[in-house]
């Protein structure tokens, strides 16, 4: 059995071994994933994969805590992280109320927030009241429409110079990692080096130390678009399409149920 993650312990990995952290929204893929991944994270991706949205902004907090306490119990020996959904960290009071229903309700071992500068205080008045906040830098999927869309940042040195005040920020503040999302590689590059955090790279090239995908694109579930940074392990939506197909094909020839499958 894996050894479950600990804060010190994911810190003391920068330099020495690479992080993979997958999203789960349920207790069944979280089960799969324990003694596999290093970390498993409850985003608020949740909301396009499992709820059909066009996009995260309409998660609920409750939304949140219920699908982490499946994650928490699918995967008992793993670290959970529990992003926090649009809306509810906006000033450090409702973030901390919001962060502490989080540990008061999960077994999450930490929170994720979208946002650098402009998020600090909140990363330090969560980190400061006993919550561990993972940080959300680069492409913030919160702020797309605000944005007017994804965006890939860190095309210039402008872009590059903030996100690399954003990782500083709320390193300084209190992160124990960063989440660095949608960002050109050699800026995400430089921001792992400019930090002693590890950062986890989705879609910012392989100069970073670990990598996140979302397990339903990763596994080629999720069939409305594939962004460019996703690589598919695996024709899920097929394998899953075929074998319903081929079950529909038995109960209507009556190969379905055997003699094997009959009390
Ligand atoms: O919500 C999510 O799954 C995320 C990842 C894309 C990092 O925030």
């Amino acid at each position: 059995m894996q050894k479950k993650m600990t804060i010190s312990s994911i810190q003391k990995a920068k330099d020495v071994k690479k992080l993979t952290m997958i999203t789960a929204y349920d207790a069944l893929f979280a089960k799969l994933f324990e003694n596999i991944a290093d970390f498993i994270l409850v985003g608020d991706s949740l909301n396009m994969s499992f709820a059909g949205k066009n996009d995260t902004l309409s998660a609920t907090l409750d939304q949140m805590i219920y699908h982490t306490n499946a994650v928490c119990e699918g995967a008992k020996n793993t670290f959970v992280i529990c992003d926090m959904p649009f809306g509810t960290y906006n000033t450090k009071e409702e973030a901390l109320k919001n962060a502490i229903k989080v540990y008061q309700n999960t077994k999450a071992d930490c929170v994720k927030i979208e946002g650098g500068v402009n998020k600090a205080h909140i990363v330090k008045e969560l980190c400061d009241n006993g919550v561990a906040v993972c940080g959300h830098i680069g492409l913030l999927p919160q702020a797309f429409r605000g944005e007017g869309g994804y965006k890939i940042k860190g095309k210039d040195e402008e872009s590059a110079l903030s996100i690399i005040e954003d990782a500083k920020a709320i390193e300084k503040a209190g992160a124990f990692m960063i989440v660095i999302e949608g960002v050109k590689a050699d800026v995400a590059q430089r921001v792992s080096q400019e930090v002693k955090v590890p950062v986890i790279g989705i879609g910012a090239g392989v100069d970073v130390d670990g990598q996140v995908l979302v397990f339903s694109d990763m596994l080629g579930l999720f069939e409305e678009f594939t962004p460019k940074f996703v690589k598919k392990y695996l024709d899920g939506a097929s394998l899953v399409k075929d074998a319903v197909s081929r079950y529909k094909t038995e109960v209507q020839d009556s190969s379905f149920p055997q003699k094997i499958h009959t009390y």
